[in-house]
């Protein structure tokens, strides 16, 4: 079977497609046969060798992926043979909060990931795949999709009616928009182009901006609000946003911290407390998240934003198309 692996070390002149014997289930473990895998962000970190030293070569990538399971060992009792399944991101991550162990468990990063044609994972690190979504738009879930379930849900304990700031139009931000409106709230986005605003729009953005025209988007949040400010903000966009996030969030407002885009700033720590916002730094999620978020993605017929699927052959197209930025939503392989 073949796997796209760094061999020698990280960077794009290391990523090389191999032949690799196909894995033999072990007792608890199961095999899948992969037939789609979507990229987020992180893979590109990844791919660079930025993810810090638990993160070695050779290294197969990707945390998010899903198929079939071709072969499950003795004693696995959660999936079947045929089952269409995803992996979660994190496999030590089942419920509960988080700690050490769980948190050194990511797929395509301290353990190999999912851009293979078949894997070897733990059973109990499997999901089952919501049933009306084709393999390309399940794969979108495992990263992208439980963090932004985890920071509304979870962390920010979402309530109808509430509002909802959105940055960019990227993996988690297309997600928080899509589960923000199935709950009943009402939507902030921004972006830097104009023609993906008119795309969030029809997503069911109820407001929107260009934060590169109106670098003080705060100002329109707060009057959306009437005012006080938004309830949640995810903020993916990390130290360059999170100061104009602070003034545009409510008086014991919540912001989920979850991302890196925007590069290197200043934060000053009074607003936080003048306005005893709470702030939560957000890993994914766990196994339960996934399933539940599963679970209201089935029932309301929800279906993932794929940008563009790309075959297993263009593996490095795949990652120069995302690191352009001109995707909308997710980019995915099929294998
Ligand atoms: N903590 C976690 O568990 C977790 C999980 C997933 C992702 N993340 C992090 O969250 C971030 C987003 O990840 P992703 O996979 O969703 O990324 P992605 O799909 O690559 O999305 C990137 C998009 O973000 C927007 N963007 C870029 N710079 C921005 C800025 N300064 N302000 C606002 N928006 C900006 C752009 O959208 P427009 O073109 O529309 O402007 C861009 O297309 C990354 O930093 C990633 O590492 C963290």
């Amino acid at each position: 079977m073949k796997a796209w692996r760094f061999v020698q070390g990280f960077g794009p002149e290391n990523l090389e497609c191999v032949e690799l014997p196909s894995p033999k289930p072990g007792p608890g473990h199961a095999v899948v046969r992969v037939r789609a895998c979507s990229l987020n962000y992180r893979d590109l970190v990844v791919a660079k060798g930025g993810y810090g030293r638990a993160v070695k070569v050779p290294l197969t990538p990707l945390s998010d992926g899903v198929g079939e399971v071709l072969a499950v060992g003795a004693g696995v009792t959660r999936v079947q043979v045929g089952d269409r399944v995803a992996a979660t991101f994190m496999q030590g991550w089942l419920e509960g909060p988080p700690d050490d162990a769980k948190a050194a468990t990511a797929l395509g990063g301290a353990l190999d990931g999912m851009l293979a044609e078949e894997v070897l994972l733990d059973a109990a690190g499997l999901v089952r795949i919501p049933g009306h979504l084709s393999f390309e738009e399940a794969s979108t879930l495992p990263c992208a999709a439980v963090t932004a379930w985890h920071s509304l849900f979870e962390s920010g304990g979402l309530k109808p009616g509430q509002t909802v700031l959105v940055q960019g139009s990227g993996g988690v931000s297309t997600f928080a928009l899509q589960f923000a409106k199935m709950a009943g709230a009402r939507v902030f986005a921004t972006s830097g182009s104009d023609a993906k605003l008119a795309r969030l729009r029809s997503m069911g953005a109820d407001a929107m901006v260009n934060y590169r025209t109106s670098p003080d988007w705060d100002k329109a949040a707060r009057d959306f609000s009437g005012g006080a400010g938004v309830d949640h903000v995810i903020e993916v966009g990390g130290a360059g946003t999170l100061p104009t996030s602070l003034k545009a969030v409510k008086r014991g407002g919540h912001i989920a911290l979850i991302g890196v885009l925007s590069g290197s700033g200043e934060c000053d720590p009074r607003l936080i407390f003048l306005k005893q916002v709470r702030m939560q730094g957000i890993y994914v999620g766990s196994r339960r998240m996934f399933e539940d978020m599963n679970r209201a993605i089935e029932a309301a017929g929800m279906r993932p934003v794929v940008d563009r699927v790309f075959g297993f052959a263009e593996v490095p197209a795949a990652y120069s198309y995302l690191e352009s930025g001109a995707h909308f939503g997710k980019v995915v392989i099929r294998v």
